[in-house]
């Protein structure tokens, strides 16, 4: 796990994009996409870059169960409105929330994932240490599953919706497997919130109980994050990775 520590969260989404535009450079077809606040720089950088994504395809790793594309609350709203409207890119693939059958969907997704590997993965963290929607507790066998939100994703994701009980409770998801596969994975944390998953993930044991840990168990993972996030790491852990 390579650590990088930047200044701000701008400076370090700057340093993510520096890393993707290497990555495409080099070839790479298909990135892995993450929602949240933490990216939003990232996309910005993206937007205003001249890089062109046409021919490239991009696969989400998750979406709210029940919310329609056009529902601003929505993966897929979100997608389009930081980042394919103003880049448009080959082909987009975000779990479809309205699908009436789970196991179909699913299985429609991984087959998505099987038919464009993804080159290089973009993902934030939940305070409890969750990837994607893997919360705490997940297999990391799992492919794309439906997955019950925990009460603290629920009430962390509560910010974006007008009210706590508008939170779907549910969500379709990139399984820690489907994650895993990924040739290269760029983790960004930014502020202080993260900082206890930040040191699970990074210094503590590899456990489902904290899912992004299991990326200790990889090569070709950055972790991009600001003094905020990286405020209690142990020295060590910043030093092995000067
Ligand atoms: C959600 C998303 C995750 C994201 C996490 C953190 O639960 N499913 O992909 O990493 O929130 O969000 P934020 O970046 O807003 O802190």
């Amino acid at each position: 796990m390579k650590i990088i520590v930047a200044d701000t969260k701008k400076e370090g989404s700057k340093v993510a994009f520096d890393l993707i535009k290497e990555s495409m450079n080099k070839g790479i077809k298909t990135l892995g996409l993450a929602t949240g606040s933490t990216p939003v720089d990232l996309y910005k950088e993206m937007t205003n870059s001249d890089l062109d994504f046409s021919n490239m395809t991009s696969v989400n790793l998750d979406e709210y169960v029940g919310l329609a594309p056009e529902d601003t609350q929505s993966y897929r709203y979100f997608m389009q409105d930081h980042l394919f409207n103003q880049k448009p890119f080959a082909k987009t693939f975000v779990p479809n929330g309205l699908a009436k059958d789970a196991d179909e969907e699913t299985a429609r997704y991984n087959k998505v994932i099987e038919d464009n590997p993804i080159d290089l993965q973009i993902l934030g963290i939940g305070r409890n240490g969750h990837i994607g929607f893997n919360e705490p507790g997940s297999s990391f066998d799992e492919q794309t599953h439906k997955v019950a939100l925990t009460e603290s994703t629920i009430e962390a994701n509560s910010v974006y919706f007008e009210n706590k009980n508008d939170v779907p409770r549910y969500a379709y998801s990139m399984g820690i497997a489907s994650i895993m596969k990924s040739k290269e994975i760029i983790l960004m944390a930014f502020g202080k919130n993260k900082a206890e998953a930040i040191k699970g993930m990074v210094e503590g044991p590899v456990t489902e109980d904290l899912p992004a840990s299991v990326l200790q168990t990889k090569d070709n993972v950055t972790v991009i994050i600001d003094k905020d996030a990286a405020s209690l790491l142990s020295p060590s852990s910043l030093e092995e990775n000067k």
